[in-house]
C-alpha cells in the first residue's frame, strides 16, 4: 500500500473515531408526568440530558395539540423547574401516550388539512411553554394506511420545525416520536425511510411485552435477550436498523416498573413459574420505588438473569420481574457499543433515590463508545452498592 493511501485511510480512521465520539450528543432521557405523583421539582436532573413532558392531548374536533387546564402550571413551568439544577437539560413536549384515543391520531394524520393543524399547534405549544422539542407518542397505528399517514405526518412536521427555525431565527425543534418495541407491528411496518429522514431520534419502548393480566407464566416484560427467539429488545433495535432507521437515530427505553405475578406454587419462584394473574392492582405493575420497598419489607431475594438481562424478586406467592441496576447497566452498556444515541427511561417518578438514573449515567460514560475500532470495555462486577467497582479494557 502506498504511503499516501496509509496516510489517508488513517485519516478517515480518525475522522470517524472522533465523529463517534463527538459527532453526535448522546441522550440519556426520561418521561416525567404529573399523574406520578412525583413532583417535577425532585427530579435530579443532572442524571439526564433530555427530559420529556408527558403529555399534551389532541383535540379531536380542532386536531391542534393543547395542554389540559389541570396540567397547565406544572407544564408551564417544567423547564424552568428542571433547568435550575441542569442549565443545560433539553425538554420536549410529549403528545399523546397511551391513554390516549388512538382513532383521533389516526384520522388527524389522515388529511392534509387537519395535519397542519395538529403541527402549526405543536410548535406553537412548544414555543409558548419554553420546550427544545416535540416528542409523538400516538399508541399505535392500527392500518397500513395509519402507517403511510404517520410518514406524510412526520415529513410535513420536518418541514415545517424547519420554516419555524428559519423565521424565528431560532434552533429548530427536536422532534421525536415513541414507537412500538419492533418497526413490525402485527402486520403493519412503520415507514422506516420516512422516520430515518425526519426525526432526531426513535424512543424505541423495549418493554411491556408480557404482563400477568394474560401471561400465566411470570417472565420479564422487557428483557434484552430472549434465546427462544420470541420477543426481546436487542431484537427489535435489530429489526430497526435492518428496516433503514440509522443506529443512531435509536434510544433504548427502559422500564422503572416491573410486573408482579401471583405464583401458583410459592416454591416453584423461577422464571416461566406458573402463575395465576397479577399480585396487585394495575395488572401488578409496581414502579422500581415500590419493588425495592417490597424486597426490604419482605427480605426478598434478588436474582439477576444475565441471559435475558432482567432481574426478579420474590416472597410468598409473589414474584416480580424488573430491572434492576444489573439490568440496567447491561442494557447501558448494549446501546453504546451497539453505536445508538442513547437510552430513556419511563419513567423518571418511579426510581429508588436514583440509582438506576445513576446506574445508566454511569454504565453509559464508562462504556467506550463504539463499533470495537480500537477498543472495548466491559463492566464485569458490580459493587454491592450498585456502583462500578471493576472495569476492564481489552485494547
Ligand atoms: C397557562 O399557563 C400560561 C403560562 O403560565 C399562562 O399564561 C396561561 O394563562 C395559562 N392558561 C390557562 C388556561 O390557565
Ligand atoms: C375515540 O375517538 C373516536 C373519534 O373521535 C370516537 O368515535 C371514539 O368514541 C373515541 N373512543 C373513546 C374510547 O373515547
Ligand atoms: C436465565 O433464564 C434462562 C431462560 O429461562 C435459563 O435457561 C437460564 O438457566 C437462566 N440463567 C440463570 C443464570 O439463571
Amino acid at each position: 500500500m502506498a504511503p499516501s493511501t496509509k496516510l489517508l485511510l488513517l485519516s478517515l480512521y480518525l475522522l470517524q473515531s472522533l465523529s463517534a465520539s463527538f459527532g453526535q450528543d448522546a441522550v440519556k432521557g426520561g418521561y416525567w408526568f404529573p399523574e406520578s405523583g412525583f413532583p417535577a421539582s425532585s427530579i435530579d436532573s443532572t442524571l439526564f440530558t433530555h427530559l420529556f413532558c408527558a403529555f399534551a392531548v389532541l383535540n379531536p374536533q380542532t386536531n391542534q395539540v393543547s395542554i389540559s387546564p389541570s396540567n397547565n402550571a406544572s407544564f408551564s413551568q417544567f423547564t424552568k423547574t428542571v433547568q435550575s439544577k441542569n442549565p443545560s437539560v433539553k425538554t420536549l413536549l410529549s403528545i399523546g401516550g397511551g391513554g390516549a384515543n388512538r382513532t383521533v391520531f389516526a384520522s388527524m394524520a389522515s388529511q392534509s388539512a387537519s395535519r397542519k393543524s395538529f403541527i402549526d399547534s405543536s410548535i406553537r405549544v412548544a414555543r409558548a411553554y419554553g420546550f427544545s422539542g416535540l416528542d409523538l407518542d400516538w399508541e399505535y397505528p392500527q392500518t397500513a394506511g395509519d402507517m403511510t399517514n404517520l410518514g406524510t405526518l412526520l415529513t410535513e412536521w420536518r418541514a415545517a420545525v424547519a420554516t419555524e427555525a428559519r423565521s424565528s431565527g431560532r434552533a429548530a425543534l427536536l422532534l421525536t416520536a415513541a414507537f412500538y418495541f419492533s418497526p413490525n407491528l402485527n402486520e403493519l411496518k412503520y415507514p422506516a425511510q420516512s422516520i430515518n429522514t425526519n426525526l432526531d431520534w426513535v424512543n424505541v419502548m423495549a418493554y411491556d411485552f408480557y404482563d400477568p393480566s394474560w401471561y400465566k407464566f411470570t417472565n420479564s416484560h422487557s428483557m434484552l435477550y430472549d434465546p427462544s427467539g420470541r420477543v426481546s429488545g436487542s431484537s427489535g433495535i435489530q429489526a430497526w436498523i435492518q428496516a433503514g432507521v440509522s443506529a443512531k437515530k435509536l434510544v433504548l427505553g427502559m422500564p422503572f416498573y416491573g410486573y408482579a405475578w401471583r405464583l401458583v406454587n410459592a416454591n416453584n419462584h423461577g422464571l416461566l413459574a406458573p402463575a395465576n394473574g397479577p399480585a396487585g392492582p394495575d395488572n401488578g405493575a409496581m414502579t422500581y420505588n415500590q419493588i425495592r420497598n417490597f424486597i426490604a419489607q419482605n427480605n426478598a431475594p434478588v436474582v439477576y438473569n444475565g441471559t435475558l438481562v432482567m432481574n426478579y424478586c420474590y416472597a410468598g406467592t409473589t414474584w416480580i420481574g424488573y430491572d434492576d441496576t444489573q439490568a440496567i447497566s447491561t442494557k447501558v452498556s448494549y446501546a453504546k457499543q451497539k453505536g445508538l444515541l442513547g437510552y430513556f427511561a419511563w419513567h423518571v417518578g418511579a426510581d429508588n433515590n436514583w440509582a438506576l438514573s445513576q446506574q445508566a449515567q454511569q454504565s453509559w460514560e464508562a462504556e467506550i463508545s463504539g463499533t470495537g475500532h480500537y477498543s472495548r470495555s466491559r463492566r464485569i462486577k458490580n459493587g454491592p452498592d450498585g456502583v462500578l467497582s471493576e472495569m476492564i479494557y481489552l485494547v
